[in-house]
């Protein structure tokens, strides 16, 4: 296998650093093509070396060394080695010195986008995870900690705005059109969290006052112009800081916090200390370029960010093995605080979805890896949905063990007993056990073992004995390197509802239980036994998404109907309502026919909540939402034929559309939206359900849908219902799709954002000719290759979100994706190595694509001189 050249690196070779670094002093002059970096570090062996001596090595990668000075000493070429990767010093001190080196790197040069660069013509940085080490000569791993000034240099004219971690401490001007900044930041800090930008910049600025009376300047940066679009993120950046006091009594450290958005980022954003930079589509927000989900995301991108605050930065991870201590810590934070500002049960069924799509599919395939992984090729390959969705699940998890108050008091434990230091997830689960008094040891497997774990639950009523039994058993299949399992430790609550919709008192043999239950699952099998049973229960099982695990009951469809309407876990009459249509399509698609009677009642069930008056209207969207096509592939584990599944889900939706068309109307006409655009969840959720209305009721494609289609898109007054309109349009091959589409691109060519929807809206189209005509985009003056969002939103929104064009039968689709991959590669490793991960489930297909799939990764694999990151992600994924 080529990656054997590679170097793999192991968990289990973990060793604390040979020295520590205590002061960090960069002074950064900067220049596009010619940047000079002085570092000046003061160094302390770590502990007693004794006889045992080390040299001092340090990271460095794609940059010029120009001077060495050790203790004021310039060294010269026989005391030192530099190589492609480090800066080896042989001989140094046993006590403090110091190092002074001179560097020179080209941020002009860099596309892959990893330590200085340029957007535009701003300069920043992305660090994480190994991207410091393209600046300056450093140990560039996550448990040095140090105290960082940094003194940028610049043009006045090219760079009026120079910005670093933590306060602004000196500026001034220069001679010669060039000024100064110094900052300073207090809190000792790893590499990876290090930041830099300058530029000719817009601000805004804001105020917030915590909770013990200190006062923070906030700032977001921009593109001058985009001013007007930052009002948004900046609310949402006050209602985080304020959630995280209020929550988790977390207060802000620093007198400044600032917000940069740039247009060029290989991810969405960076939780660098006190400088957050972000790709600017999850900041830039106005009515009438943005969407709900466009607003949503902000909020959440944003609170995700600041909430690393604590959760990354003040306790940061010893190193990379350990990212879920950070990731996934912090995506149940901004999870919890998304549910807290919108819908608890919309929240959480967006959160189980996105897990589904993204990380079920992980866990299945040859990607799949521990939350905690043993050992990688390329770390910026392990920040995948298994570190962050999967991980944020584990935390949930234990909130649920412990319950909120024990949960909260283990939190506040964490940030006392481990702040300032860089942990390991160990070190969290022992803060767990410890608040809450529990054994977590079995709890453990969930961080080492991969893949999904498949639960099954059976009730029986016994109406002599007046009992209900549940049988429940858990197993999970192997994954690649873990041919063996145990058993997890599951949480599983549960609650059983009577024939009049109510849940039932419990009692577990004999025992009072309350009405909704957590049962700890540890053994492959479990039985219970409720008591005093009056009639056959409707059991509600796995309430909430209660464990990250495919649960398989013997619910009956009326079983499901009935808990559609009536469970009081509204995430439970969700998930009924997907797996009765889920039974109902993946019937319809092996056999070629849709049962019309069996969609007909789900209608029925579906059209009932319309009179449900304390259902809230987010909420009837996603009941409304048929499970995606890549959920019923997944449900029909292998042999799968994304057009036969495409058929029989249009089928349903046509079906549905017909039989409750009147209510769909009415919706339009009653759901009604007053006064100025607003993002709140409130009025999100009524746009979303009219939205959804609309979509049923364009298949049907009658006159008076069309005219609504149009009307709605000339008369909006904002993005949400605009798109709604094109998203619609783009599942069709009616002339108004064209029409709209060009409208749409001439109005907004000037707008970056809006471009990529327009890229986005055309890659969607689920026909076979998408192929061609995304090709043709490729040429297009909207698109280029070295933009990453425009990549992102043709060839990744392609690839992703089209199963039917992707997956052409001829392999048209996965050939131009594969194409795209190299020449990407080139470019920006990382985020090629991303895009190759949409082969990951190409085993489960049929075996016409299956094969040719497995060719355009075979291309890919044989190609000459592809990077270690997209090689390694190709290389297990033929595995
Ligand atoms: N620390 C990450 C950003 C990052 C990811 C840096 C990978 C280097 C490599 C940041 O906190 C993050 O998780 N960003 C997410 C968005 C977040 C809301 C899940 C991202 O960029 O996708
Ligand atoms: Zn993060």
């Amino acid at each position: 296998m080529k990656t054997d050249t590679a170097q793999a690196v192991y968990l289990k070779d973990y060793c604390a650093p040979d020295y520590l670094i205590s002061t960090v002093h960069l002074d950064v002059k900067l220049a596009p093509a010619a940047t000079h970096v002085t570092s000046t570090l003061t160094i302390q062996p770590n502990g007693n070396i004794g006889k045992n001596y080390r040299p001092l090595i340090l990271d460095g990668e794609e940059i010029k060394l120009d001077s060495l000075c050790l203790n004021g000493e310039v060294l010269g070429s026989d005391d030192y080695i530099v190589d492609e990767n480090s800066l080896i010093i042989a001989t140094v001190p046993q006590e403090e010195f110091t190092v002074e080196i001179k560097t020179t790197c080209n941020p002009a040069a860099n596309t892959a986008l990893s330590g200085l660069y340029r957007s535009s013509k701003t300069y920043c940085t992305q660090c994480e995870a190994e991207g410091f080490r393209r600046i300056t000569y450093f140990p560039d791993r996550p448990d040095v900690l140090a105290v960082f000034t940094v003194r940028i240099e610049g043009s006045t004219v090219e760079t009026p705005v120079l910005l670093s971690n933590g306060n602004p401490v000196e500026s001034g001007k220069l001679n010669a059109n060039r000024h100064f900044a110094i900052w300073h930041d207090p809190h000792p800090k790893p590499s990876y969290l290090f930041a830099l930008v300058a530029g000719n910049l817009g601000v805004v600025s804001d105020h917030f006052t915590t909770q013990s009376g200190g006062d923070i300047e906030l700032k977001i940066f921009v593109e001058p112009g985009n001013e007007d679009r930052c009002d948004y993120a900046m609310g949402a950046l006050k209602r985080s800081m304020k959630w995280d006091e209020e929550r988790f009594a977390r207060e802000y450290d620093l007198d400044i916090f600032m917000i940069v958005a740039v247009s060029d980022f290989n991810m969405g954003a960076m939780e660098n200390k006190g400088l957050n930079i972000f790709n600017d589509k999850f900041i830039l927000a106005r009515p009438d370029t943005a969407t709900d989900a466009d607003y949503a995301n902000i909020e959440s991108i944003i609170a995700h960010e600041y909430f690393h605050n604590w959760t990354g930065n003040r306790i940061t991870c010893r190193d990379w093995f350990q990212l879920c201590l950070k990731e996934g810590l912090t995506v149940f934070r901004d999870q919890e605080f998304s549910a807290d500002m919108r819908s608890r049960t919309v929240e959480r069924i967006a959160d189980v979805k996105r897990l589904r799509a993204q990380q079920f599919p992980e866990d299945a395939g040859p990607l799949a890896h521990p939350v905690q992984p043993e050992s990688y090729i390329e770390i910026n390959n392990f920040y995948t949905a298994t570190v962050y969705e999967k991980g944020a699940e584990l935390v949930r998890m234990l909130l649920t063990l412990l319950g909120p108050d024990t949960f909260r008091k283990a939190m506040d434990l964490y940030f006392l007993r481990h702040d300032g230091e860089a942990a390991t997830v160990e070190d969290f689960i022992r803060v767990m056990e410890d608040a809450g008094g529990i054994d977590l040891t079995q709890f453990r497997i969930w961080y080492q073992q991969a893949g999904t774990p498949e639960l099954t639950v059976n009730g029986r009523y016994d109406r002599h004995r007046r009992t209900y039994t549940l049988a429940v058993s858990q197993h999970c299949a192997p994954s690649p390197g873990q041919l063996r399992k145990h058993p997890y430790h599951i949480p599983l609550r549960i609650g059983l509802v009577d024939k009049c919709g109510e849940d039932m008192k419990l009692e577990l043999d004999g025992k009072p239980a309350g009405d909704d239950l957590v049962l700890n699952i540890r053994e492959h099998e479990h039985r219970f036994c409720f008591t005093n049973v009056a009639h056959r229960p409707y059991a509600s099982i796995l309430r909430s998404f209660s464990a990250p695990v495919k649960l398989t009951t013997n619910a009956t469809r009326s079983d499901l109907l009935f808990l559609m309407q009536h469970d009081s876990d509204l995430f439970n009459r969700w998930e009924c309502a997907q797996t009765y249509a889920t039974r109902l399509l993946t019937d319809a698609t092996v056999s070629g026919e849709l049962n019309e009677v069996k969609s007909a009642v789900f209608g029925q069930a579906l059209g009932k909540l319309f009179d449900d008056e304390t259902l809230e209207p987010a909420f009837i969207a996603q009941m409304l939402t048929l499970p995606g096509e890549s959920d019923l592939a997944r449900e029909m584990i292998n042999n799968v034929d994304p057009s036969a599944i495409y058929r029989s889900r249009l089928g349903l939706r046509k079906n549905i559309a017909a039989n409750l068309k009147e209510n769909f109307r009415h919706i339009l006409k009653t759901v009604r939206l007053s006064g100025a655009y607003s993002p709140d969840a409130i009025d999100a959720g009524k746009r979303s359900l009219r939205n959804s209305a609309l979509g049923f009721l364009a298949v049907l494609e009658d006159t008076s849908t069309l005219d609504l289609l149009k009307q709605q898109y000339m008369n909006a007054d904002n993005m949400t219902d605009v798109m709604a309109v094109l998203s619609i349009l783009t599942q069709t091959d009616l002339p108004l799709r064209d029409e709209l589409l060009d409208d749409f691109y001439s109005r907004w060519k000037h707008d970056h954002l809006v471009v990529d929807k327009w890229l986005m809206l055309n890659a969607l189209a689920p026909f076979e000719a998408t192929v061609g005509h995304v090709a043709g985009l490729m040429n297009h003056p909207a698109f280029s290759l070295k933009n990453l969002n425009k990549v992102r939103a043709l060839i990744g929104t392609f690839a992703s979100a089209n199963p039917v064009a992707f997956n052409h039968p001829s392999g048209a689709g996965y050939d131009l994706v594969s194409d795209t991959i190299l020449k990407l590669d080139k470019i920006n490793p990382q985020v090629a190595a991303r895009l190759t991960g949409v082969f990951k489930s190409w085993r489960a297909l049929e075996s016409g694509r299956r094969d040719k799939s497995q060719l355009a990764l075979q291309r890919l694999v044989d190609s000459e001189n592809l990077s270690r990151d997209t090689l390694e992600i190709a290389v297990k994924s033929l595995d």
